[in-house]
């Protein structure tokens, strides 16, 4: 029996370490080839020297994912090597966690550039190269819970909240050609993970979760027994897969000719009010019901 993915070419964006590297491993296990990027060119070549040792087929490239001119490098190079492109999986990232009132446009910026501008680079420049070359390949870009919300992260939710919505349009437009597009929400202790606070500021320590338990769930989506498979985002990783929610209108309101205030003041509370959504990744019990209130200044 040949392998899930035999005879796919595959690149992976920051793939040198965390969960882009148990990409690549996951990738090539079950019958990629793979394409390993990452602006750290040294650990791409690690994880490149690993896949070799499996006795499949790797190469490591830099090329920037943050510009068109990089991103068509980067393709191009897997379809110098390889022939083609079959997956483009968006991955890379980084993390500037500040809470909001000191965050730094520069770091709002630097967070954004290389998850929203990368995912949006790569992906058309693989995308393109699909269609000219006929390939019906798979998408896959990077989300996070931290898009419903996450202290200290207003740049990082900011850019995978994005992403979501990126995918779901991008699936729209690029199904008539053939190319699926989906998102991950992948778990795994990385570098990145180590970085990660609570509410309290502090550092967590979570339990080791090795990241390439993300890739079984990515290779079947990448698969063509995932070739139904489109605009889905999927919590993955240690014991886990979930599908996402697609967001979505709740509960409502409807009125013929529209709502004036006084409607809205005497319908609002009991339709909606009383049913506020919670905020971030806990997913609490709305805390909000008797006001937002100022806590007291420290004298
Ligand atoms: N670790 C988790 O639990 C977790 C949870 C949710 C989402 N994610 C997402 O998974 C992805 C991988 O994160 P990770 O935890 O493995 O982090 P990591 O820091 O361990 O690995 C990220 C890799 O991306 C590379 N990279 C950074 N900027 C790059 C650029 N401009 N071009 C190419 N490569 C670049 C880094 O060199 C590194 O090798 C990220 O998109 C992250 O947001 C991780």
């Amino acid at each position: 029996m040949s392998a899930i993915l035999e005879g796919k070419a595959a690149v992976v964006t920051g793939g040198g370490r965390g969960i882009g590297k148990g990409h690549c491993l996951q990738l090539a296990k079950n019958g990629a080839m793979v394409v390993v990027n990452d602006i750290d060119l040294e650990e791409a070549e690690k994880v490149v020297a690993e896949i070799k040792e499996l006795g499949a087929k790797a190469t490591a490239c830099k090329a920037d994912i943050t510009s068109i001119e990089g991103a068509e490098t980067l393709v191009a190079h897997c379809v110098k090597e390889f022939g083609k492109i079959d997956i483009m999986v968006n991955n890379a990232g980084i993390a500037k966690d500040r809470t909001f009132m000191k965050m730094t446009i520069d770091e709002f910026d630097a967070v954004m550039n290389v998850h929203v501008r990368g995912t949006f680079c790569c992906a058309q420049a693989a995308a393109k190269s699909m269609k000219e070359t006929g390939t019906e390949g798979v998408i896959i870009n990077t989300a996070s819970a931290a898009q419903f919300g996450n202290f200290g992260q207003t740049n990082y939710s900011a850019a995978k909240g994005a992403i979501t919505s990126m995918t779901f349009t991008m699936a729209m437009e690029l199904s008539r050609y053939g190319i699926r597009v989906n998102a991950v929400s992948p778990a795994g202790t990385t570098r990145m993970s180590d970085t990660f606070k609570g509410a309290d500021g502090k550092l967590h320590k979570m339990p080791f979760i090795d990241p390439e338990l993300n890739g079984p769930m990515l290779a079947y989506i990448c698969s063509d027994e995932g070739k139904y498979i489109t605009g889905q985002v999927f919590g993955i990783g240690a014991n886990r897969v979930w599908l996402l929610d697609h967001p979505k209108y709740s509960v409502g309101m409807l009125k013929d000719g529209g709502w004036s205030l006084e409607d809205i003041k005497k319908n609002f509370k009991k339709a909606i009010g009383n049913r506020l959504e919670s905020l971030g990744i806990q997913k609490a019990p709305y805390p909000y019901y008797d006001g937002v209130k100022a806590k007291p200044k420290k004298s």
